[in-house]
Order: C-alpha cells, then structure tokens, then sequence
C-alpha cells in the first residue's frame, strides 16, 4: 500500500472522469455500460476520498458540450444521475459529506433539480467532505457568468470599476466558497483540461493516466496522490 504523508495531502482534487465511451467499447457494449461502470467507480473513490480524507472533491460529471450527444446517450445519463442523488443521500449523511453542484443546474428536468436542492439541503452541515458535481459545467461560461454578475453589481453601484481584483473575481464563481483545486486528475490519456475549473487551475498540479474511468482503482487514485505529493509546487516564486 502506498503511504500518504497525511502533513502534505491536496486540500482539493478534481477529476475529470473520462473514457467510459471507450471501455464500453473494448467490450463491444453499448455506451450506457461504461457510464453505468463509471458510476460505480465514482462511488469507490469518493469513499476512499472521504476516509484519506481529502477535504474536497470535485467531480466532472457532466459538461456543457455533453448536451450535444446523441439524445439517448443524454437521457441515459440522466436517469444514472437521477438515480445516483436518490440511492447516495443517505449514504452521503452517513459519511459526513457536504454535497454540492457547480453549473447550470437550471437546464436540468425540474425532478432533477429537486433532488439536487434536496441533496444540498441536507447535507449542508456534513464536515468530513465536500463533494462537488460539475454538472452542465463549462470553465469559460462560468467566468462569463462572473463578469455578468461583477457588471450588475458595478451596474447597481455595489461595487466600483477600481475593485474587481483576481480575489474579488474569484468570489463570483460557483466555487467562491472553495480551495483551488491542488491537484487534478484526467483518466483515459487524453493530456487537456477540457474547459473544467479554467480560473481555478492557475496553479494546480495536472495527472494524467491512461488507465480508463471505470477501471481507475482506489489504488490508481492513491498513485496519483503519491505523485502529487512528490512535486515541488513554487506557485511562481523560486
Ligand atoms: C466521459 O466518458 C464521461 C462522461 C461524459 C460522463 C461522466 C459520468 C460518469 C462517470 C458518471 C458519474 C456520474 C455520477 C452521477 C457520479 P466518455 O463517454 O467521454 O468516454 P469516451 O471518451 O471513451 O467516449
């Protein structure tokens, strides 16, 4: 087993989970079994993330461009999210996480939309994890949403022109209340960031694997724990 120095753990992971498509593939299933495997393996990593513990963890569950699969692809991921908020509450007030979902959740059918508020609602006092799910999620939305909320309150006369600084921009995005992510992991060999977190990866170390969503083990993400934990993070300076 590999052994985590508990003094130097990310404060923040980010997973983009790819290659569900693919694994499916290799088997000659349909996409729908990769997702439905994917499903399983988010389950077992963010149970491991909640007993290292890592205090957050975000998870890129569904991008903004993801509408544009086929409508049945679509449909089948929503019925696994609408299954996975039903089944995980309670195991997620178990457990102590605080769940929360970055995007727009308002593009989502309004069942959907209940079970998120429902989830948040009643996790929102859970102190061991925060569990984020970027759902209809794009990085370069989110800052347009920023700059639209920073030139209302400009516009209101809440806030001048002078103020808007990195800090203060950061407090209009869905991830105000967070850490930057430290590390983020990409499965699959794709080597890119796909327009996740874009503001809040200034500074976070990437991790790339090849190993496929649905076969990455807990023993993949104690790997990549390990490795981050051996890089030398500068932050710019020397
Ligand atoms: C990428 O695989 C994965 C997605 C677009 C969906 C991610 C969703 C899950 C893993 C399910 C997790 C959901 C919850 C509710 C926790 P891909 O289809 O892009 O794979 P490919 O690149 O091989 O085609």
């Amino acid at each position: 087993m590999l052994d985590l120095d508990p003094e130097k753990l990310p404060q923040h992971v980010a997973i983009i989970m790819d290659g569900n498509g693919r694994w499916a593939k290799r088997r000659g299933l349909p996409r729908f079994y990769g997702h439905r495997e994917g499903v399983k393996t988010a389950k077992r990593i963010i149970t491991k993330a909640c007993e290292i513990p890592i205090p957050v963890l975000t998870l890129y569950a569904f991008s903004r461009e993801n509408w544009n699969r086929p409508a049945r692809e679509v449909a089948a991921l929503m019925d696994l999210l609408r299954a996975y908020l039903r089944e995980e509450l309670p195991v997620m007030l178990e457990k102590g996480i605080r769940f929360r979902v970055i995007g727009e959740r308002e593009r989502f059918p309004e069942d959907i939309q209940a079970l998120i508020r429902d989830c948040e609602e009643k996790t929102a006092s859970g102190t061991r994890m925060t569990l984020v799910l970027a759902l209809s999620y794009g990085g370069r939305a989110e800052i347009a949403r920023a700059a639209r909320l920073i030139s209302q309150a400009v516009k209101a006369g809440d806030l001048e022109p002078e103020e808007v600084t990195p800090e203060v921009f950061r407090n209009y995005l869905y991830t105000a209340d967070l850490p930057d992510p430290d590390l983020l992991i990409r499965t699959s060999g794709e080597q890119r960031i796909s327009n996740f977190l874009l503001y809040q990866c200034a500074y976070t170390e990437f991790y790339f694997t090849p190993v496929l969503w649905p076969d990455f083990s807990e023993e993949e993400f104690l790997k990549a724990l390990k490795e981050y934990q051996g890089r030398e993070r500068r932050f710019g300076r020397v």
